[in-house]
């Protein structure tokens, strides 16, 4: 088979890596992808917002499947466009990418089929906004509407904040048209967990579980991040709560969507609050997790491209998917000052040295190479330095083993990751 990957973040890496490994796959493509990934696959220079010039390379080179990692063109309607092409893709149409790219959309979706989630209202004036903040007092959480790359959330812990949030949206839109609507939700206290599935329109077949750090800061401190770590298994999501997520929020989402003429395939990942009156939704993304991938990638044991063509064929209900009994961690290693302004263009060495170990992998996010064949840094996350290890301590050390090789003095990362799930 011949395969298009198309994006260039670590969890790209994580899936060319796996993608690359099946006797199935002949040729490898990914775009635009990154000095990590040119390892695995071959990378071709096209914009992932580009649909039609992807579209227009993946006839031309006659590509069998196309797998797409990041929302954008998923919410911009990719995989419509290359399936009116003949072409077969990895990720829901752009109405049923809704579940990510409109919170207004998922709001109204779980009214419609009792999924349980935070109280909410919508605004697009920012006076009713402003009264409705001051009538429910703070904390308080605002929401841009649209795809805000993960800038669009504010858990405002005063009124004054939850105001500002608000007037930066309506009235300055500093989202563009992402935030020509707001959703403004209850605060919901509780450990968050993250799951994922996979879907081919009528069956789900949950992934292993993991969690991220989203906080840029040790101890899950300071602003919000695409996430600085994750760690599978996740112990907050046990036996009895899966079972609960599958029928809450899995099922009713996946039927639904059905029934209302937007059949979800793909992989959906759920994002819940497990508050004392049990798990509520915070979000629905489209897609895999960044940087949770890298540690279900790690982990899984089964061949990955038969599970995604399972999902665009609509044969998942026979599936099964093994897991590493091992547990695993990655440590983002970030550009000082992400998730604000960072420079671009250090030098990173000391990666070659971690090549023979079959317990560590380092997967590159936004890394490219130089003309003498150095890594050089060229984006806010730069590294996934992903471990196994027997439970989630070792895995940890391992992990911090190998970071400690990596020589890096442009970069940061939290020494902290997993220490939820080692604190249980
Ligand atoms: P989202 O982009 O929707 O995942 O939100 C980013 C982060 O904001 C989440 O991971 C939570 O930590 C936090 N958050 C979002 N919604 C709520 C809520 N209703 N209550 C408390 N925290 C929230
Ligand atoms: N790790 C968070 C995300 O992928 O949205």
């Amino acid at each position: 088979m011949k395969i298009l990957v198309v994006g260039s973040g670590a969890r790209e890496h994580a899936l060319c890596w796996a993608i690359s490994a099946s006797p199935l796959c002949d040729t490898l493509y990914c775009a635009p992808g990154n000095a990590g990934i040119e390892e695995d696959a071959i990378c071709v220079p096209l914009n992932v917002d580009n649909i039609q010039e992807i579209t227009q390379f993946s006839i031309d080179q006659s590509i069998d499947l196309v797998v797409v990692g990041p929302e954008g063109p998923l919410v911009n309607g990719l995989v419509d466009n290359l399936s009116s092409a003949g072409i077969k893709a990895f990720g829901p149409s752009a109405a049923a990418a809704q579940l990510e790219g409109s919170k207004s959309f998922t709001k109204e979706f779980c009214t419609r089929h009792n999924i349980p989630t935070a109280a909410y209202a919508r605004f697009t004036s920012c006076d009713e906004a402003i009264s409705y903040i001051r009538h429910q007092g703070a904390p308080i959480v605002i929401k841009a509407d649209g795809l805000a790359a993960g800038k669009g959330v504010t858990v405002a812990h005063t009124e004054a904040e939850a105001e500002k949030a608000v007037i930066a949206a309506l009235r300055d839109q500093a989202f563009g048209l992402a935030g020509n609507e707001v959703v403004i939700e209850e605060f919901l206290i509780g450990e968050e967990a993250s799951f994922h599935v996979l879907v081919d329109g009528k069956t789900a077949v949950p992934l292993a579980t993991a969690q991220d750090h989203k906080a840029v800061g040790e101890g899950d401190i300071g602003p919000n991040t695409g996430g600085m770590g994750t760690y599978s298994p996740a112990p907050v999501i046990d036996q009895r709560l899966t079972q609960t997520i599958m029928e809450q929020f899995i099922q009713p989402t996946i039927k639904g969507m059905a029934e209302e003429g937007n059949p979800y395939k793909g992989v959906l990942y759920a994002g819940l609050m497990i508050t004392p009156n049990g798990p509520k939704l915070i979000e629905y993304n489209a897609r895999f997790g960044d940087p949770e991938t890298q540690v279900l990638i790690l982990r899984l044991k089964s061949d990955l491209l038969p599970a995604l063509m399972a999902c665009v064929d609509g044969q998942l209900s026979s599936f099964d998917l093994r897991w590493d009994s091992a547990s695993a961690v990655c440590v983002v290693m970030a550009a000082k000052g992400y998730p604000g302004n960072y420079k671009k263009g250090s030098v990173i060495t000391g990666i070659d040295t971690l090549k023979d170990n079959d317990n560590i992998k380092i997967f590159h996010a936004g890394t490219t190479r130089s003309s003498e064949g150095q890594i050089i840094a060229d984006g806010g996350r730069v590294l996934g330095v992903t471990a196994l290890g027997a439970d989630i301590s070792l895995a940890q050390r391992n992990a911090y083993l190998a970071v400690d090789k990596v020589y890096w003095p442009e970069g940061f990362f939290r020494r902290d990751i997993g220490w939820r799930a080692i604190k249980k």
